[in-house]
């Protein structure tokens, strides 16, 4: 089926849990859906060239680049936004992560971060560090580093299996303080 860019089509979606019916042009790209016509502006847009991961979001469970995607093409999909994470007031285990190990600084990436690692939990409860870094390859952050992002997304991990996650950054001040008594 070929539909005209300024051509007009009835989409109906579910964002984080609640379905959301529209009429949107169909050239209307799913960052601008989400950002624009529902307000949730937690997925950002930091680049025009499907390079930056901002707008990182889940689809149907797999982590993609809402910058890149139409609204038409997600007809029908659900859809996991940053804002969808937090549960009754409690964060969710990657953004306890996130706030535990330092993961982020500006935190502009941070939203694509946290959608592209649950998407990878998902699939992979334990990672590797390189499994970790690979996961989260399709998005950039100018300001950290990668090195606390890689250490929040293993506290995030460790919680969700259960287990109690050490912070490293509560570790190493503990081992500062202790090498200035
Ligand atoms: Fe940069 Fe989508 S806004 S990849
Ligand atoms: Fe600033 Fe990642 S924290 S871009």
């Amino acid at each position: 089926m070929t539909v005209e860019p300024l051509a007009t089509v009835n989409v109906t979606l579910e964002v984080n849990g609640h379905e959301h019916s529209a009429e949107v042009e169909a050239r209307l790209l799913l960052v601008h859906f989400l950002r624009e016509n529902l307000q949730m502006t937690g997925t950002h847009i930091g680049c025009d060239t499907s390079n930056c991961g901002a707008c990182t979001v889940l689809l149907d469970g797999q982590a993609i680049k809402s910058c890149t995607l139409l609204t038409i093409q997600a007809d029908g999909c659900q859809i996991e936004t940053v804002e969808g994470l937090e549960q009754n007031g409690q964060l969710h285990a990657l953004q306890e992560g996130f706030f535990q190990e330092h993961g982020l600084q500006c935190g502009f990436c941070t939203p694509g971060m946290l959608l592209s690692a649950k998407a990878l939990l998902a699939t992979s409860p334990n990672p590797t560090e390189e499994e970790i870094r690979r996961g989260i390859s399709g998005n950039l952050c100018r300001c950290t580093g990668y090195v606390n992002i890689v250490k929040a997304i293993e506290y995030g991990a460790a919680v969700l299996r259960g287990e109690t996650p050490v912070s490293t950054h509560a570790q190493s001040t503990m081992e500062l303080s202790q090498s200035h008594a």
